[in-house]
């Protein structure tokens, strides 16, 4: 039975807004905090709690506000700090909290501690920073960034070398330094005492690194693999414990961190039930592991996944995780492909089933769910002609190692893989009508949007009751109304099974039977047939005995 402590951000449902891609208020094609708080009735339609504001901070935009110049002042394009302390107090009135995404396993190059840092060995801000001689005139070991290239960038000023795990203008802190965490912390209180309601922890799993730096395995030929050296380092636990008692404890927040490389073993430290570390942490294993078998380099591939394989996965965590830590759920983020082109099927006939049906799998399932901006009206991949079309430097980087520079993937098989996995696929501009630019600009926005636009966006959706919107709106009202969806534990069923990813929920006498046909064909499925109850959910209006229609999805509350 469960037995779980009950916590405000266990019952939520979390919406992420990507701000430069949301809605732009003044016509400079780039989305802005105005544009979020004039949005706030729509969200408060689709019923969330919350909000994860991708970073809204000073940065120069390397990587899209993931490069923090200034962690106290707001991106110049993305408005003001009053701006800020609107967008907050409206969310608030709105019944939806904030949480502020805190990119702290590094900052920009241009940020005022690496300024300071690069300029001597002896500069105060030196060790904020990890600094290492050259090994025989090159880099200190063999790393790759996670942005192609290698992860170490030589500065002429005191002919060293700087770690950056990301892009080069992306150097990694040194948390080794206790002035680094008082520093971090303290920028942490500052949010907080302005009344945010919790953090999202960008890669917060790789700020202790391996302090013998060793090389990586080379798996492209080209450069090494540093995750096993950056990935749950020696002190992470350690630090974020430090980060709890110091700052989390103290206010009655969300936390959820970005735990590149966690295996199930690790997430129960850091998302543990005792609350020393984390509310919950997101993995990668459904979305890396799922796909990267067949691919062609690193997490450059376009295959089909199996959904036998992420079942796998997830019913894993669902169990693994029970009575000892709390975790997430989520499909889509900024970071990886439209779900429903990935796992679900975006031809005009299955769109819409195949979006219901994948939003069925994973909300009735056991943790917080998050919905990616765009993903509750069903937005798609988009397609890439050229690497022109890019905007997002990880892919840029890899064109240019991959397709330029060493001739490893030829050009129009890199661009396919950018039409199954790129990030930008995510990051078209939210798609609010069937007006020029989609309604999200009046001007030119930063990248194109999504040619489906006119079928896809807000306001037909809003028109049309059957449409995904209004189906994760009652997602999410069910979660609010029943607690077996929070709380109840979870049992897979039909694991056997090619094609139906079943499982039930139990909680105080009742039980939750959910089943979703994966596939765009008819599959048997007996579990609803003497079963009765009452229907939860459905795609589909109409059943049939023995079976699930193409994407079919339903779940059935029962007695005990
Ligand atoms: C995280 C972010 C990603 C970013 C990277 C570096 O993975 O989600 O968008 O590029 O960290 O900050
Ligand atoms: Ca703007």
């Amino acid at each position: 039975m469960a037995t779980e402590t009950k916590a405000w951000w266990k019952e939520a449902v979390v919406y992420q807004i990507y701000p430069r891609s949301f809605a732009d208020s003044n016509g400079d094609g780039i989305g802005d905090l105005n544009g979020i708080t004039a949005h706030l009735d729509y969200l408060e339609k689709l019923g969330i709690d919350v909000i994860w504001l991708s970073p809204v901070y000073k940065s120069p935009n390397d990587d899209n506000g993931y490069d923090i110049s200034d962690y106290r002042d707001i991106m110049t394009e993305f408005g003001t700090m009053e701006d800020f302390d609107r967008m907050l107090k409206a969310a608030h009135e709105h019944h939806i909290r904030i949480v502020m995404d805190l990119v702290v396993n590094h900052t920009s190059d241009e940020h005022a501690w690496f300024v300071e840092s690069r300029k001597s060995k002896d500069n105060p801000y030196r060790d904020y920073y990890i600094w290492k001689e050259p090994r025989d005139g090159k880099e200190p070991n063999n790393w790759q960034s996670c942005f192609s290239g290698p992860a170490w960038k030589f500065d002429e000023a005191t002919g060293m070398y700087y770690l950056h795990c990301f892009s080069a203008k992306q150097p990694d802190l040194n948390w080794e330094n206790p002035r680094v965490r008082d520093e971090v912390f303290d920028m942490m209180t500052w949010w907080c005492e302005k009344g945010i309601d919790g953090f999202r922890m960008d890669v917060i799993s790789m700020i202790s690194k391996d302090p013998a730096y060793p090389d990586g395995e080379v798996k492209d030929g080209i450069y090494g693999d540093l995750n096993p050296y950056v990935c749950n380092g020696p002190h992470v636990h350690e630090y974020l414990q430090e980060m709890n008692r110091r700052v989390l404890s103290k206010y009655d927040i969300m936390t959820v961190g970005e735990a590149a490389g966690v295996t199930l073993e690790e997430a129960k430290k850091y998302a543990n039930n005792e609350g020393t570390e984390l509310g919950m942490v997101f993995h990668f294993e459904h979305t890396d592991g799922a796909t990267t078998a067949e691919n062609i380099i690193g997490k450059w591939g376009y295959r089909h996944p199996r959904m036998s394989a992420i079942r796998e996965i997830l019913n894993k965590w669902q169990i693994g995780l029970e009575g000892e830590a709390w975790g997430s759920l989520y499909w889509d983020n900024h970071d990886q492909p439209r779900v429903v082109s990935r796992f679900g099927n975006d031809a005009p006939e299955w769109r819409v089933l195949s979006a219901k049906m994948l939003a069925t799998c994973l909300h009735m399932m056991k943790g917080t769910p998050y919905i990616y901006q765009g993903e509750e009206i069903g937005m798609t991949n988009t397609h890439f002609s050229s690497i022109e079309d890019c905007r997002d430097i990880e892919e840029i980087n890899a064109y240019r190692q991959y397709v330029t520079d060493h001739h490893m993937i030829p050009e129009e098989e890199m661009l396919k893989c950018f039409d199954a996995v790129a990030r930008d696929n995510a990051r078209t501009p939210m798609q609010w009508d069937s007006s020029e630019n989609a309604g999200f600009t009046t001007g030119t926005p930063w990248i194109a949007v999504n040619p489906n636009y006119k079928e896809i966006n807000t306001k037909e959706a809003l028109a049309d009751p059957d449409s995904v919107f209004y189906y994760y709106q009652k997602l999410i009202r069910l979660r609010h109304e029943n607690p077996i969806i929070v709380y109840g534990v979870f049992r897979p069923l039909m694991t056997d099974c090619e094609s139906v990813y079943a499982y039930e929920r139990e909680m105080d006498g009742k039980k939750l039977t959910v089943a979703c046909n994966w596939t765009d064909e008819e599959q048997d499925c007996p579990l609803f047939d003497e079963l009765a109850g009452t229907e939860l959910i459905s795609n589909y209006a109409k059943h049939s005995e023995g079976i699930l229609q193409p994407y079919e999805a339903r779940a059935v509350l029962t007695k005990l």
